[in-house]
């Protein structure tokens, strides 16, 4: 993990995408958690998915193949191919655990940050499962969350509202390094 952060560093220069990054990174380690999974890879794999992100020059059929290709040294195939298999214009299929588990904390973390920043104190403690199942079903808000993404937690035999009370959990104590 702490090599990861230091890779992540030297391609990733926009504060929000390293916030994003932590962010996914935080919910991959609450899933480890929950899943009995190896705890350091799942959180690293988070922390890396998207750090092709501002290498890619907008070709986006590259991205996760990039970013899987700048981490090679670092991750095991298991962790490359769910970087791979989260931008489905890969082409690379959803097959592991880890696989599901990167794609649904990538689209839980958007939405929970959407949520929180609509809160008046802005902030992640104010948010509750019940303002998430609200969010999730009003599909007007944060149109840029795949609602599907979200649901393939239930593939992991996590319902919709553990997964939020889950998600809420792993982000509370990176409320100061996010900023929500
Ligand atoms: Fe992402």
């Amino acid at each position: 993990m702490e090599e990861g952060k230091i890779r992540l560093r030297q391609h990733v220069k926009n504060p929000n995408l390293i916030k994003h990054m932590i962010a996914v990174s935080g919910i991959m380690k609450g899933l480890a958690i929950y899943l009995n999974e190896d705890e350091d890879l799942w959180e690293t794999v988070g922390l890396l998915h998207d750090i092709d992100y501002e290498e890619v020059n907008d070709d986006w059929n590259k991205h996760g193949l990039a970013s899987a290709e700048m981490v090679q040294d670092l991750l095991p195939e298991a962790a490359l191919h769910a970087i791979k298999a989260h931008n489905p214009k890969t082409g690379v299929e959803l097959e592991s655990k880890l696989d599901l588990a990167l794609i649904a904390a990538d689209a839980l973390s958007g939405l929970i940050i959407a949520t929180a920043l609509m809160m008046p104190s802005r902030k992640i403690a104010e948010v509750k499962v019940k303002s998430l199942n609200s969010k999730f079903r009003d599909r007007s808000f944060a149109r840029g969350v795949d609602r599907n993404n979200i649901l393939l937690c239930e593939k992991l035999g996590i319902s919709l509202n553990d997964f939020f009370s889950l998600g809420l959990t792993a982000l509370m104590p990176l409320s100061e390094e996010l900023g929500v």
